[in-house]
């Protein structure tokens, strides 16, 4: 059984979630450091602002995340904000939680009030495309082709 909870009430996880992202996604920001990732997270401390992260559970274990962010894309600024780092980890895929945290994402971002949520991939197109994310741009990260979608709330 998944449960959704913040990282602001558990920043006990926010170790395990930097080192998650940071192995994921250090290709795409160069110059980033998994201490980098960490203090970022760590300013995750109010689950109705932005940035704020969800944290899906089985049991007592964090088993994936996603966070609404600010800023996601350099150059992209004018759009905001974004959901950012889903992530789940590879031993609880195909489940539905990847899924879930968009949707309870989604949730999140409608309820503090946002008109619209953004975010970049470089290949997970199909997967948000089933959940109702539209492609609106396409761009470049870390010398990756990548696309924007949004999707209105
Ligand atoms: C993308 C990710 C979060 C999906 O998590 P998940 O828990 O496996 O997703 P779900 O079980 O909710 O997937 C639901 C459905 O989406 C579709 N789907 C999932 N991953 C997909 C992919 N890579 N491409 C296309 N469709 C996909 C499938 O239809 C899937 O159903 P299935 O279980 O029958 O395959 C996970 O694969 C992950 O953490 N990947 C690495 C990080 C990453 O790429 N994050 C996204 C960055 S933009």
């Amino acid at each position: 059984m998944i449960r959704i909870e913040s990282l602001a009430s558990r920043p006990e996880w926010v170790r395990v979630l930097a080192h998650w992202h940071f192995a994921e996604w250090h290709g795409l920001y160069p110059g980033w450091t998994a201490e980098a990732a960490e203090e970022e997270l760590g300013q995750h401390t109010d689950p109705e602002r932005i940035p704020t992260t969800l944290v899906a559970v089985e049991g007592i274990e964090p088993v994936g995340s996603v966070s609404v962010v600010e800023r996601d894309l350099p150059g992209w600024d004018h759009l905001s904000p974004w959901l950012a780092s889903l992530f789940v980890r590879p031993e609880f895929r195909h489940r539905g939680i990847g899924k879930l945290l968009v949707s309870q994402a989604v949730a999140k971002a409608r309820h503090i009030g946002c008109e619209a949520l953004y975010l970049f991939t470089p290949g997970q197109q199909e997967f948000y495309a089933a959940l109702d994310w539209q492609v609106i741009a396409q761009a470049v990260a870390a010398a990756e082709p990548v696309s924007i979608m949004s999707k209105r709330l």
